[in-house]
């Protein structure tokens, strides 16, 4: 079996894998490449529960070039801080959204603040959506693959299917998997099940429902999807060819 382009870890998640994997609420995933470099996408909301959950997964925090925050709320932009103090040269990729607040946090640190404004490539292979409207606007990543790529969302706050279209043009791929916080949680069913349902006609093939997707997401996910639903939690590794 050739050797994946990308492979995800959920390093924080309201739900964990495995009970030496602490859960709380709030998204976080570390993106490999085929070369081993390395991005954070989010930070959850506590830095010292991140890093547990990477001290216990053997992940150096040194190790990662870049991080990258989806949109502002505080379960996905709260271990930053924690984050950077492990090296002086590392980039945080922000949105044009982003608060003088927020910023003002960075002024005394060596931190590379980088805002992203339209699609771009962050690592060889993968993408950043760039800022996407709604009333909470939003980036997502997509990592091509040798046929598809793979979405991953934080909130998802735009929509998915808005998300997810944006992917494909900035990718030049169909998106073949998606994973993430979907923020189907205030949602009814019914409409759920259409996005879920719309994502299938746009050649999502898996999903990797977490975070705020929601239990009625989650449950819906597995329904519509079956065996191509992927069970989540920290400590999940997806892997993309
Ligand atoms: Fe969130
Ligand atoms: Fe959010």
């Amino acid at each position: 079996m050739p050797a994946p382009f990308f492979t995800v870890t959920i390093l924080y998640d309201n739900r964990t894998t495995r009970d030496d994997l602490l859960s709380s609420h709030g998204f976080s995933c570390l993106i490999e490449n085929h070369e081993g470099r390395r991005v954070l996408f989010d930070t959850g909301e506590s830095g010292p529960l991140l890093l547990e959950n990477m001290k216990k997964l053997n992940i150096d925090p040194s190790t990662i070039e870049k991080v990258i925050l989806s949109h502002e709320h505080y379960d996905h932009v709260g271990g930053v801080k924690t984050m950077i103090s492990f090296r002086n040269d590392m980039e945080v990729l922000i949105l044009p959204s982003f608060s003088t607040a927020f910023r003002e946090n960075f002024t005394d640190l060596k931190v590379l603040l980088k805002e992203v404004n339209k699609g771009m490539e962050v690592l060889p292979g993968l993408f950043s959506t760039g800022e996407i409207e709604g009333i909470i606007p939003e980036q997502g990543l997509a990592a091509r693959g040798s046929e598809k790529a793979l979405f991953i969302g934080g909130c998802c706050h735009p929509g998915l299917e808005k998300m997810i279209s944006t992917a494909i043009g900035v990718t030049g791929q169909t998106i073949g998997a998606a994973l993430g916080g979907f923020h189907l949680c205030h949602s009814e069913d019914d409409e759920i099940q259409s996005i879920f349902q719309s994502l299938k006609k746009m050649g999502v093939e898996k999903i990797a429902p977490c975070h705020c997707t929601g239990f009625a997401g989650i449950d819906l996910a597995h329904e519509i999807y079956g065996t191509n639903c992927i069970d989540t939690g920290v400590g999940t590794t997806v892997e993309w060819f």
